[in-house]
């Protein structure tokens, strides 16, 4: 999977794979701090049946990933936005984006209906980015991150 129409030259999109852990572990504790995954949670999560997980590479380095997973409630199947995560030596290039859209299509081909994530309040490139994308504000959840900042919660329906 590759392409993207943003500035840069060439981005590749993959699945990610067990040798991406430790990379994608740095750039979680870049991107995170202390909510950051550990090893452990990214390599759970990559091998996990309903998670989606892809990396983009530019100019053949370790440029960003995403993380999504599928869910089931009362109304259907969902989808969630665990993690997205660009290196900022890459980031204004449209590489979030294009992992977005290569979650929403894999998530939309699972038969999910709705995408769902949370992002910090205070969360100033995440948001913008979020709401281009199509997802709408839904809630405040008070106090969910470990620092005490509130999460706005956002949904997207596929
Ligand atoms: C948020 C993040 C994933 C964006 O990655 P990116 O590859 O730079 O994003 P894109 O180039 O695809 O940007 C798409 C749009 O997002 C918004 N955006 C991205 N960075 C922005 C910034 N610094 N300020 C304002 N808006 C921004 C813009 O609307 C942008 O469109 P534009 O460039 O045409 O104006 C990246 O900054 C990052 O990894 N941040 C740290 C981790 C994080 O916050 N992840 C999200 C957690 S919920």
């Amino acid at each position: 999977m590759s392409g993207n129409d943003g500035h840069s030259a060439c981005i590749f999109i993959r699945a990610a794979k067990e040798d991406d852990v430790e990379k994608m572990y740095r750039l979680e504790q870049m991107c995170f701090d202390i909510e950051a995954f550990s090893t452990h949670q990214l390599q759970y999560l990559i091998n996990t049946k309903t998670a989606f997980s892809y990396v983009a590479e530019a100019e053949g380095d370790f440029a960003g990933f995403i993380i999504g997973l599928t869910n089931r409630n009362r109304f259907g199947k969902y989808g969630r936005v665990y993690t997205l995560d660009v290196d900022d030596r890459f980031r204004r290039m449209g590489i979030a984006t294009t992992l977005m859209d290569a979650l929403m299509e894999s998530l939309r081909r699972a038969g999910c209906t709705s995408c769902f994530l949370e992002v910090k309040m205070d969360n100033s490139k995440a948001i913008p980015l979020y709401e281009k994308m199509g997802f709408r504000r839904s809630r405040i959840v008070p106090n969910y991150y470990s620092s005490g900042v509130h999460a706005l919660k956002m949904k997207k329906p596929l």
